[in-house]
């Protein structure tokens, strides 16, 4: 994994993902960008634009980000969970760089645990991916820590299947899916 060149890509509104995100970054020494949206979803307004973006699948628009993605060999993609869907920021990331990601892998922030896996799913879909792993964190794990234990689980994945260059050691159609790769590990 250390010949690897990884970016961490995020998006965040109340800062839960911001810190799960600095803290991969931190783990794994490598680049981090946040992903920037012209338009706020802060506020009663915001929280109601948030739900109808993710509810039907819109695809907003983002700001032009200093990374260019293409140039990464792993691109670690995380938002939050917004109405039991993948959060508009993050699916119009995934359509516009679709084309420009070699290997991925997903992270998501919920207030509760449930959907994920369906949220997991939104994602391979948009950006035509399977990821090498999953991490999904409750805000009570960001706020009690146990975040941190989490995060050293996903590493471990990540770095069984990137010792090196994993995309040429492991045949992407061997690799798991969100569903049933989450039916086997510990939420
Ligand atoms: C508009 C909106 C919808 C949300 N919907 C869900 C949901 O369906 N399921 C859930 O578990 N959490 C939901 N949440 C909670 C967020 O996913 C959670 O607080 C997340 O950690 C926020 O991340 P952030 O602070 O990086 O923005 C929602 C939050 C917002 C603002």
């Amino acid at each position: 994994m250390n010949s690897e060149k990884r970016l961490v890509i995020y998006y965040s509104n109340s800062g839960y993902t911001k810190k799960l995100a600095k803290e991969i970054s931190r783990n794994l020494n490598c680049d981090i960008e946040e992903i920037k949206t012209p338009v706020s979803y802060a506020g009663f307004f915001g929280y109601q634009r948030a739900l109808l973006q993710a509810i039907f699948k819109r695809v907003p628009k983002i700001k032009k980000l200093k990374h260019n993605p293409a140039d990464y060999d792993l691109v670690i993609v995380g938002g939050p969970v917004w109405g039991g869907a993948v959060s508009g920021p993050i699916r119009s990331f995934l359509a516009e760089y679709r084309d420009n990601l070699k290997d991925v892998a997903f992270f998501l922030t919920q207030g509760g645990q449930y959907g994920r896996g369906k949220v997991f799913e939104q994602m391979e879909q948009v950006s035509g991916k399977n990821p090498m792993a999953y991490l999904a964190v409750t805000d009570k794990e960001l706020s009690n820590g146990v975040f941190r234990e989490r995060i050293l689980y996903f590493l471990s994945e990540l770095q069984e299947q990137t010792p090196t260059m994993v995309s040429k050691r492991v045949p992407k159609q061997t690799r798991q899916t969100a569903s049933t790769r989450l039916s086997t590990r510990p939420t």
